[in-house]
């Protein structure tokens, strides 16, 4: 097959949410839609689990589970589906943030009851910064839940983007009688039904027909009615551009659990999500096209075997056709790479592959050449991918050596889990204080259980203070040197050598911004 047609059947994606929204249950829909898994309950495994908060072992043993679910691939309609997924544990936000860089568009899942939550809107700004295109299901009809057009104002008002409805709920909870396909006018009863994937869908060609009162009443229909036409009133016909841009989300209703409106989203999805696209580069922008081989790795998972330091990167195809055996530009080495044992990841099963194609997410073996954000590419030169954001932490603490002996074991130890996007590592001078940096609590705990385990170094952490670190840009040169001078003890350096102001407080942020008007500060690294 040529790689145009290896391109447009792809399509990768990230379904994202609050935890408990039901992102587990619909990926396992999907799957059994695509004959990837025969049972339900198979997915279920994956999660990190809200109790497990500081039950090392539990993690380790559920983060063995997720290398295997990571990226699940499966054919649907003649178009072969990547599911990348995130971890829906708060303390993880980061890792999904990095993942959100590896998709072309997203499914946003919003719970009826509850609406937009804290994780969602932290999500959904990752994907207007990055312009990605997003479908929104709102889940649970089955139960009591809010009203569909304040759940509609409440995502405009709170996710700062335009919506769409192209499904439309009959009822909610114990009067939910099914949805009104909006997109392809038929509508569609509900029957609870959690194992099966057959649904009801009725042929309404015009939802004035009177046959529609016969179906689900009078009132029901009524309503429907009304509502049909307070929606038309009020929201412009769907423009699909306007989504694939990311101006405009389309909003879709069902119940995951009873895999009901799953197979219209799944539908919907493949009509209107795009393939894959071209990412920016100190090259350029890439095409998927283009007719040299390029990929980023977003991702990298150690071993959970201590004795064995390999690791494995996960990376984005970018452009071209990945062959195995073949030597490729790493873009920070000048040594050239290859890999023998490259492997895709068929929902739970892991294969070795010869090739690979854009939108593809493959699994590179590693001792240690990768750390996020690298890319690897064929071709005269190496290419550099841009926009692998790294986002202000929100704890904060000092790392201390308490073995003198081991410090070199602690310092390689703590550079290669950073490099994994454990935690993000700010150096400081004079003195070289290590100033670790995550989004949750559950990685200080993991830092220490896999320095001690895997590099036989003990350490301890003191809190820090700081409300957020602040990447700097200016083009006044001098004003930044004079800042950096003035604040040294609030100065220090990230994993690519950028300064970073690390802000006590937003008072004294606004300060350094008013006392040094030509410095802009950012709470990302994204600004390139
Ligand atoms: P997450 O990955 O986003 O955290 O959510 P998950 O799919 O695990 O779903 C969270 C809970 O919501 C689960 O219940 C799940 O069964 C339920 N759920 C998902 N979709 C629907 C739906 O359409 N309707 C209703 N009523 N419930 C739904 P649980 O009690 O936590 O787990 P389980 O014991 O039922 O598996």
């Amino acid at each position: 097959m040529s790689i145009e047609k290896e391109v447009e059947k792809r399509r990768t994606f990230a379904i994202i949410s609050h935890p408990d929204a039901g992102k587990t249950t619909l990926t396992e829909k999907l799957l059994l839609f695509g004959g990837a898994i025969q049972t339900a309950g198979a997915v279920k495994n994956n999660k990190i689990e809200k109790t497990a908060t500081s039950d090392f072992m539990e993690i380790e043993k559920q983060r063995g589970i997720s290398v295997a679910t990571s990226v699940m691939a499966f054919e649907y309609g003649g178009k072969q589906i990547n599911i990348l997924d995130t971890p829906g544990h708060k303390d993880f936000a980061e890792d999904t943030y990095r993942t959100l860089t590896a998709v072309d568009s997203v499914i946003l899942i919003i719970d009826c009851a509850s609406g937009v939550e804290a994780q969602t809107e932290r999500l959904m700004e990752v994907c207007r910064m990055r312009k990605t295109p997003v479908i929104v299901f709102i889940n649970k009809m089955d139960r009591e839940g809010r009203d569909p057009f304040d759940l509609l104002d409440e995502l405009e008002q709170k996710l700062d983007i335009k919506v769409r409805p192209l499904s439309w709920p009959i009822g909610i909870g114990h009067t939910f009688k099914g949805v009104y396909n909006i997109f392809d006018k038929n509508l569609n009863l509900f029957a609870a039904n959690k194992t099966k994937i057959s649904e009801e869908i009725i042929n309404v060609k015009d939802i004035n027909d009177p046959e529609l009162n016969e179906i689900i009443g009078d009132s029901a229909t009524e309503v429907l009615r009304e509502e049909m036409e307070l929606i038309n009133g009020v929201y412009d016909p769907f423009d699909p551009e306007e989504y694939l841009r990311g101006d405009i989300a389309p909003v879709f209703f069902g119940s995951a659990v009873n895999n009901f409106g799953v197979k219209e989203l799944l539908e919907a999805f493949l009509r209107i999500s795009p393939h894959p696209r071209g990412r920016d580069s100190d090259h350029g922008f890439i095409k998927p096209l283009d007719k040299n081989f390029s990929g980023f790795v977003f991702k990298i998972h150690a071993n959970l075997d201590p004795k064995h330091r390999d690791r494995i990167a996960f990376l984005r195809i970018v452009s071209g056709k990945f062959e195995r055996n073949t030597f490729y530009n790493h873009s920070r080495n000048v040594k050239k790479m290859k890999f023998s044992n490259p492997t895709s990841f068929m929902a739970q099963d892991k294969s070795v592959i010869d090739e690979a194609y854009p939108g593809d997410v493959i699994g590179l073996y590693d001792t240690g050449s990768f750390k996020i954000g690298d890319s690897i590419s064929s071709g005269s030169e190496a290419i550099n991918f841009k926009g692998i954001p790294s986002f202000s932490p929100e704890i904060f603490m000092e790392l201390e050596n308490r073995d003198p002996m081991k410090s070199k074991q602690l310092d390689k130890g703590i550079k290669q889990l950073t490099d994994e996007g454990v935690a993000q590592l700010f150096i400081q001078q004079p003195g070289n204080r290590k100033i670790v940096g995550t989004v949750g609590q559950l990685q200080f705990e993991v830092i220490s259980y896999r320095l001690e385990h895997e590099y036989g170094a003990k350490c301890a952490f003191t809190p820090k203070r700081y409300y957020k670190a602040c990447w700097m840009t200016t083009d006044n040169q001098k004003q930044l040197e004079e800042f950096i001078r003035a604040k040294t003890v609030y100065i220090a350096k990230d994993k690519d050598d950028n300064y970073v102001f690390l802000a006590e407080t937003p008072f004294l942020l606004q300060m350094a911004q008013t006392d040094y008007p030509d410095i802009t500060f950012h709470f990302t690294s994204d600004f390139k």
